[in-house]
């Protein structure tokens, strides 16, 4: 479903991604982990295209894009919209409602109805489990309900692949589950998903396969149960150990 290869990416003289090579299949949950600065943000940012890689190939769903050559902005629009992102501040828009944020896209990107709009939000609404909230504007909603807007925001425009970057990172820990229950859920359902967390109990749950990110290398990855309790490298073990 996503292959990379040779995946670079530098800002001026820093080095960030360093020749990622990366496969995830279709419907396989990739956590994530490593420490802060390690490149993990950037990573999914490259998949996203909100940041243009130096070098590399990434493949999604069949489509491609080789920057190793120039690529037009037309072509990188449309890639984009093959993966949906969620990213620790929820970046809701603040005039618009539950719903208006969903129904957002749906009208000025793929240019629905008002009445088809509202249809597909009204679903996904209820799936993120906001049905009594829909007409709230941001500031009247929790830090977890509005992540939940967030998802199912990303969800409206049917994305391949759903990118998540530390998404209950600025959460309070009480309103952290409802948004990972919404994930499990998601990941239960088949969606192919990136997920940056420091949530390892949701790895260990719901991850196929952990990914361990040092400066701009991937270290090591494995089986949750692998990487968890039997880290093959010392940088894993240290940057685990930290986390007890
Ligand atoms: N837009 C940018 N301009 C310059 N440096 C950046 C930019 N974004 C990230 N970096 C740097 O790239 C490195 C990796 O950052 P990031 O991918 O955010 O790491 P992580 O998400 O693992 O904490 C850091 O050293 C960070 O300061
Ligand atoms: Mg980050």
């Amino acid at each position: 479903m996503i292959s990379i290869q040779g995946l670079q990416k530098s800002f001026g003289p820093l080095e960030v991604i360093k020749n990622v090579d990366l496969e995830i299949e279709q419907g396989k949950v990739v956590v994530i982990i490593g420490p802060s600065g390690s490149g993990k943000s950037t990573l999914l940012r490259c998949l996203n295209v909100l940041e243009t890689p130096n070098g590399g190939i990434i493949s999604i769903d069949g489509q491609q894009l080789d920057f190793n050559k120039p690529v037009s902005k037309k072509a990188i629009a449309a890639f984009r919209r093959l993966t949906g992102m969620v990213f620790q501040s929820y970046n809701l828009f603040p005039h618009l409602t539950a719903t208006g944020n969903v129904t957002e896209g749906l009208t000025t990107v793929k240019g629905l109805s008002k009445n088809e709009a509202g249809e597909i939000a009204e679903q996904l609404i209820v799936k993120v489990g906001l049905a009594e909230h829909k007409e709230k504007y941001p500031y009247q909603l929790s830090g977890g309900q509005q992540q939940r807007v967030a998802i199912a925001r990303a969800l409206a425009m049917d994305p391949k692949v759903m990118l998540f970057d530390e998404p209950t990172s600025a959460l309070d820990p009480e309103l952290v589950n409802e948004v990972l229950r919404v994930m499990k859920d998601l990941a239960q359902e088949g969606m192919t998903m990136a997920v940056v967390t420091h949530e390892m109990k949701f790895a260990q749950e719901v991850a196929d396969e952990v990914i361990f990110i040092d400066d701009g290398v991937i270290v090591e990855r494995g089986a949750p149960a692998q990487i968890f309790t039997n880290p093959q490298h010392e940088r894993t073990k240290r940057f685990l150990s930290l986390l007890q």
